[in-house]
């Protein structure tokens, strides 16, 4: 379906009201296919989106705009485990949801993330603790020049945190167009996060863990259909023992962790945007969430320039008085394609 200048609004969660040339909604490969070479004929940008929620247009989008529909979900039952083939175009939560539904649990910590399931791998989408990977058996890609479809199976997707080959090496010219799940039939609850640790591990089941999960979220994080947001705006930042040494002597009651990933320290990008007082700080339309420092809203009618505004506010604060310095989560999005969200704020 071929929507000619159609404005983005209804299709990136901050609610940015800016267009692109076209708008296809693919509900299939063909249709995917089909418009990326169109826009090869006419030396125009592509760009292949799911629901726009870890997304910043930056200003009209000069080329089309795929919106991935393809649905469909396999579910094959082994002795040990359950295998799912699931569409890239498939709601990430509805699929949680349905695997409760299902008695397939393991789903449980990443409810509630908005997003299509075919983006889940590209940051590696991760909450509670839980990621995409710990589930993840393949990504099944498209290579738009080729029409060639690749799997590639959890060793090869390089997952860090939020952070993958699909962001890297396999950023450009690919479509992820469905994943593998593989989800052990052993559940283990996972609660060591926050406030998961009240639960009961020798009662606990799946469906208690989705509900405090849900009843968490609702008071951390805005619901996108009313305030404009991209969920967390930054990463969470990893510095070196040296650093975390000073910091933590200083400031004794500041959230940190060791990380498995490289041994550095993570700190909490939302701790310390709160001790620069900027929570409710606005730059026109944006501003700080005041339940949950680490989410930008679209307050009122903001354009992307006051949210890289207010962004660029929130990383000097911070840098200025930890030394530490932000890097966004989300994708910025120009023109002619992603831009270099680091250097737009430094
Ligand atoms: P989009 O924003 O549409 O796209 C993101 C990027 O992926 C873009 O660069 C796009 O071009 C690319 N892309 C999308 N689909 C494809 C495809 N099929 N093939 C190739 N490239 C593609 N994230 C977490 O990890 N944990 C959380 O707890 C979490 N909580 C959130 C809470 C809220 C309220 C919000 C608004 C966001 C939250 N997020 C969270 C961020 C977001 O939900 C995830 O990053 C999600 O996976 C994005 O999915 P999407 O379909 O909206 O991707
Ligand atoms: N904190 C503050 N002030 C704030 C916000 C947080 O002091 O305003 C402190 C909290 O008290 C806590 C720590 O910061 O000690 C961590 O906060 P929280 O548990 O809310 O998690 P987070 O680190 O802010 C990360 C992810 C979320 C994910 C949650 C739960 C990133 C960038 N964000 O947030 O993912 O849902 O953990 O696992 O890693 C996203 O990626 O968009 C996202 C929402």
């Amino acid at each position: 379906m071929y929507n000619s200048k159609p404005s983005l609004k209804p299709f990136n969660t901050l609610g940015i009201d800016v267009s692109a040339h076209n708008l296809i909604i693919a509900r299939n490969l063909k249709d995917i296919i089909s418009a990326w070479q169109i826009s090869q004929q006419v030396n125009e940008p592509f760009i292949i989106l799911g629901e726009g929620s870890n997304i910043l247009f930056l200003e009209n989008f000069n080329g089309s705009v795929v919106i991935n529909s393809v649905k469909g979900i396999e579910i094959n039952e082994h002795d040990t485990a359950w295998y799912l083939h699931v569409a890239a175009g498939e709601n990430w939560h509805a699929l949680v949801e349905l695997t409760l539904i299902k008695g397939i649990y393991g789903l449980e910590n990443l409810a509630f993330i908005p997003g299509k399931v075919g983006s889940a791998p590209i940051q590696n989408i991760g909450a509670y603790g839980v990621e995409f990977k710990n589930v993840c058996n393949y990504v099944e890609v498209l290579h738009l020049p080729t029409q060639q479809i690749v799997r590639l199976y959890r060793e090869e997707c390089q997952f860090g945190y939020r952070d993958s080959v699909f962001k890297h090496a396999m950023k450009r010219n690919y479509a992820i167009i469905a994943v593998g799940l593989c989800i052990k039939k052993r559940w283990k609850p996972v609660i060591n996060y926050g406030d998961l640790v009240t639960l009961d591990p020798n009662t606990v089941c799946a469906k208690d863990i989705f509900k405090l999960i849900q009843y968490i979220r609702k008071n951390k994080f805005p619901n996108p259909s009313r305030i404009g947001n991209v969920g967390s705006f930054f990463k969470n930042p990893f510095i070196t023992q040296e650093l975390s040494d000073v910091l933590i002597e200083q400031w004794p009651s500041m959230p940190y962790y060791r990380h498995y990933y490289n041994n550095k320290i993570k700190l909490a990008a939302g701790w310390l945007i709160e001790q620069c007082h900027l929570k409710g700080y606005r730059v026109g339309g944006a501003a700080v969430y005041r339940k949950h420092a680490l989410v930008i809203i679209n307050q009122y009618k903001a354009t992307s320039q006051d949210i890289i505004i207010l962004a660029q506010e929130v990383r000097n604060k911070v840098g200025k008085k930890f030394n530490v310095w932000l890097e966004p989560e989300v994708r910025f999005i120009g023109a002619y394609g992603e831009c270099d969200a680091v250097e737009l704020i430094s």
